[in-house]
This record gives C-alpha cells, structure tokens and sequence, in this order.
C-alpha cells in the first residue's frame, strides 16, 4: 500500500542554530515543503536583521532541497515601523511567556504592556503563535494560560491566534468558542499521556513543554484530529537537544519527532480508518487557515516496516529504536 503526501507543512519546528542547526536541519525538513521556525535560540530572533541572518544559514543547509523555511520573530514590545518592516520577511510573530520553557527568558512577563503590539499584528495582519503555559502547576499549566489567550481573542477580533502545541480539553474548547483561535498539534501529544513519560521507568525523550497529560486529554485530540477539525493543523514542536542533555539529571524539555512524523502519523490515521484526513491536516487546513499555496513536493510513503534510528546525529528522536509499520519512499516530483 502507498500514500501521497502533497506539500507537507510543519507548522512548528526548531532548527537550533551552530552546530546543532547543520546536524539536523535536513533530517528536520526532509519530509516536509515548509515550516514555521521558531525562533527561540540563546539570543531570540527578534529583530530584522537576526531573522536574515538566521534565514540565510537555513537556506544554506537546505539550498539543493525543496523547502521553504517560514520565519518568525519573537515577541516583544514592537513598534509599527519594525513590524511593518518585518512583514514581508516573517510568516508570524512567536509569544512565550517568560521562563515557561526552553530558551524564553526574553519572554513576556507583564502582559499588560502586550496592548499595543498585538494592535499592530492586527492591524497588519500579521499572525500571532502562542506558546500558552504559566509558571503554575505542571498539569495546570495550559488550562491557567487560557484566560489570556481568551482575552487577547476578544479584544483582537481579527488578529489570527495559534495556540500551539495543544495538550488538553480545555484547549478544545477554547478553540470552538472563538472563530479567530487556531491550533497546531504534535505527534506526541496524539501518542502519550504522562504514564508513557513517568508511569514507570522515566523516559526523557518524552518529556518536552507543555507536558503529554491525561488519557482524557490525549483521546480529545485525537477525536478532533481524526474528525478532520479544520482549525487545528500539524506542528511537530521538534525540539532537538543532545542526548547528554536528555539523559540527565536537569533533562531538557523538548522531542526530536521531525524525521520520524509522516511514518508515525500514517500509522496512527491508518490504525483508525481515518488516512483519507492525513492530507488535510498535514497540510491542507494551514494552506486554508494562513493562506499558503501548496508547494510542489510530494512525499510518498509505503506500507513498509521502518525501523526508527538509535540517534540523528547526537539527538535520540522519540521511538528511537522502533519499528513503525509506513516508512517514506520517495520525496519530489
Ligand atoms: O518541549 C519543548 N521544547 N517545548 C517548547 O516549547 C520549546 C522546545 C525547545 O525549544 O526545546
Ligand atoms: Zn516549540
């Protein structure tokens, strides 16, 4: 049996920089047309200049493949000249709250200074990616965010709002009850409750921001995933960190899953009769979300067995070890 991905979109990816950038870039965006990058390295991507610097080391890595990085910037307080600046060179502007996660120190502490940029991302029509994670409760994280992301809604009715990375109900509903609110979701967080992650032996590679949670949790998206929910698309949130970061006391947040996601995704949508949905959410609900013309890479993939590698490099991807029942057979025309 095979399948025909159009286009791919991974519509949340980290790339790193130094490197860490040269060693996984192309097992990152081999099996994908586009990503969004995020833009969270040492010192955040928050100005124009930074953004070029940092799109132009990407082209470099990928200048004979057929990909499109979507650049982004960190949020800060903005003026309407930068913004306005950085419109044609940025897909979307990336909101952390401080500290919640990995390299977000520069993250937003006081939102009430937030205001007047999100009037201007409105105003540009520039869209807003949220990581939405308090300092809270390691469970509760996510739902005491939501609050905010509720108010930014209202008060910004045309500002376009991806939550990222969603983990829980809460999430769900927050998405039915505003027509600007949007989501990406991970593999993991469609696999994994945190019993995969703590339940027993702990398994470093799992763990990544914000948490994989309840059973409840996990079978909601996946509900609305396989149900084909137009506003939620695939973002993988692959994190890479070396292995003497992940196998460690102080283990790092984040999983290496973008190498191994199309052949996990098709496994999953196959397991529950739901394939003829892969396309949309691969690709097809971010092409009519943010208006982005499909690309012509195709990846086709085979009903084959694909043994999930040891390590990328010095990075252990999640199911390192694996074996997974579709592998990616061709990329290209
Ligand atoms: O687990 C995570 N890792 N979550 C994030 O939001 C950031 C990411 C990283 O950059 O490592
Ligand atoms: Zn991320």
């Amino acid at each position: 049996m095979e399948i025909t991905l159009f286009s791919p979109l991974d519509m949340h990816l980290h790339l790193r920089e130094g490197d860490m950038l040269k060693a996984i870039t192309l097992p990152s965006i081999n099996d994908f047309a586009s990503a969004v990058v995020m833009p969270n390295l040492r010192d955040p991507v928050d100005t124009l200049e930074k953004v070029q610097t940092y799109r132009k080391q990407i082209e470099s890595l990928v200048s004979e493949h057929a990909f499109e990085p979507l650049m982004t910037v960190f949020f800060r307080s903005f003026s309407r000249q930068e913004l306005i600046a950085l419109k044609s060179h940025i897909f979307a502007v990336k909101l952390y709250p401080a500290g919640v996660t990995t390299q977000s120190e520069k993250g937003i502490s006081d939102f009430s200074a937030i205001e007047p940029t999100l009037e201007i991302l409105q105003e540009l029509k520039i869209p807003l990616l949220v990581h939405g994670e308090t300092n809270g409760f390691v469970l509760d994280r996510e739902k005491e965010f939501l609050p905010m992301v509720e108010r930014m809604a209202q008060n910004f009715k045309d500002l376009r709002i991806v939550m990222e990375h969603i983990s829980t109900r809460d999430s769900l509903r927050v998405l039915e009850r505003y027509e600007n609110i949007f989501a990406t979701v991970t593999v993991q967080h469609l696999l994994f409750t945190l019993d995969d992650l703590a339940g027993g032996l702990l398994q470093p590679h799992l763990f990544c921001k914000p948490i994989v949670k309840r059973p409840a949790d996990r079978q909601a998206l996946l509900d609305a995933v396989l149900a084909g929910h137009p506003k939620i698309m695939f973002g993988s949130d692959s994190a890479p960190h070396p292995l003497d970061k992940k196998e460690a006391p102080g283990c790092a947040a984040g999983c290496f899953t973008a190498p191994i996601a199309l052949p996990v995704l098709a496994e999953l949508f196959e397991r529950h009769e739901a394939m003829s949905r892969l396309q949309d959410f691969i690709s097809g609900h971010a092409q009519t979300i943010h208006g982005l013309e499909p690309l012509p890479k195709p990846v086709r993939l085979k009903k084959e067995p694909y043994k999930v590698p040891q390590t990328f490099g010095s990075v252990v991807p999640l199911l390192a070890g694996h074996t997974l029942s579709w592998r990616v057979s061709s990329r290209g025309d």
